[in-house]
Parts: C-alpha cells; structure tokens; sequence
C-alpha cells in the first residue's frame, strides 16, 4: 500500500517526506484555501519538487467543458500532475477527454457504483471518502473493500485511494484490506508512529545506558 499525504502545507510534506514513506501528495480546494496559497502553479510545482510522485490537483468547474479546459492548464505544469474530478455527471464526461492527456483522480466518491462509473469513464485512481461515510453512520471501509472487489472482479488495473482518513484504525483496516493507496493528513500518519511502550522501552534502555556510558560511550563517539 503506498502512503500519500492529503495536505497542502509544505512543512507538513516536507517532513512527513523525509521519512521516507510517503510517495504521493493529494490536494483539494479546502487544502489550497487553508493553506494559504496566493500562487496555485507555483505551489504545486513546489510540492512536486519536495515529493518527486504524483500530486492531485482538483478542478474547480462544474461543467465538463470548464474541468477539461483546467485540467489542460493543470496538466501542462508537470507530469507528476494528477487531474482531481468530482465524480459528478459533468465530470465523467470531462474524464472521457482528459483520460487522453492526463492521469484522473476520481474525488467525492461515496458508492460502488460511483466507484465504477469512473473507472469506466477513464479515471485511473478512485478516492472513496471513508470518514465522511462513516460520520453519516455508513460503513467507510465496506466502499473500500467494495471498490477492490469491483477492480478485481473485472481485472481492472485501477487503484484506489481511501481518502478522508482520520484515525490509526481507519489505516489499519486499509492495509488489512488491500487498498493501493491510502491518502491521509500530517496528524494521521504521525499517530500511526505513537505508542507508549515504545516510549516506556527507549527510556528504560537510555536510562541504563547512562549508567555505564562513562565507561563504555567512548565505543560509539569513535575513540
Ligand atoms: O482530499 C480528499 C479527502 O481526503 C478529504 O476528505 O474528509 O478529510 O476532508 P476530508
């Protein structure tokens, strides 16, 4: 399963990048506006530069006419772009153009048949929104393993993104099920390094290092 962050903010990427997991960045409206962008080109090619994969951009029209000529823009700053589309009615049709000439990240994806509308039209990732469906009382993971099913049932080499990730346990559940990608926030993948018997294990192995480093430190400081 690749890792990729879904942010905006480049500290947050830059780090998160470093160590060494992460292999794509997805963005969205919400994103660009809550990271304060006043240069939309500028900052994708930026994000692009720190994390050498694939970036989602989202279209912001809502009529195909309007997504194909921005995903024309969009795609032209870098091949590491990957054009978002709602997977609305306007949008598959834009997918069956922009198929073409860029690679089509499928967004706001909430049911199977979604799920499999896109892919149809030309999507290559399909992002089924897991928090968002299990806010409402639905059952996240099940459009997940839902959306896998489909791929494989139809050897499809599609992948699926779970997006609007929130909890350790919502990763857990996507490793479990074989989804290819999951997107999530900075927080997200940083709770996924916390646990406190690794804290308790490392200050109990230092403390009784400290015990013996007058004598044995020189070993590890090349003396
Ligand atoms: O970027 C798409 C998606 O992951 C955002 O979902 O629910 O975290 O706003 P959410």
């Amino acid at each position: 399963m690749k890792v990729w962050l879904d942010t905006a903010v480049l500290d947050e990427i830059r780090e998160a990048v470093s160590w060494g997991v992460v292999r794509g960045v997805t963005t969205n409206p919400t994103h660009i506006a809550n990271a304060g962008v006043t240069d939309f080109r500028a900052h994708i090619l930026e994000i692009i530069e720190i994390v050498q994969g694939p970036v989602s951009v989202e279209v912001v029209s809502t009529d195909w006419q309007g997504m194909v000529r921005e995903a024309e823009e969009i795609a032209r700053w870098s091949p590491h772009v990957v054009v978002k589309i709602p997977t609305i009615i306007e949008g598959l049709k834009a997918m069956k153009i922009v198929k073409d000439f860029a690679t089509i990240n499928a967004t706001l994806i909430f049911s199977p048949n979604q799920a499999y509308m896109a892919a149809a039209a030309g999507a290559h990732y399909v992002s089924p929104f897991v928090n968002r469906l299990d806010a409402i009382g639905h059952d996240g993971m099940q459009l997940v393993r839902d959306c896998l099913t489909i791929f494989r049932n139809y050897n499809w080499d599609r992948e699926v993104v779970a997006a609007s990730i929130r909890t350790s346990l919502q990763v857990y559940e996507c490793l479990l099920a074989g989804s290819h990608i999951v997107t999530m926030p900075f927080s997200v993948l940083k709770g996924l390094m916390d646990h406190p018997m690794t804290e308790i294990g490392l200050k109990m192995f230092l403390d009784d290092w400290a015990r013996v480093s007058a004598a044995l430190g020189d070993a590890l400081r090349g003396r």
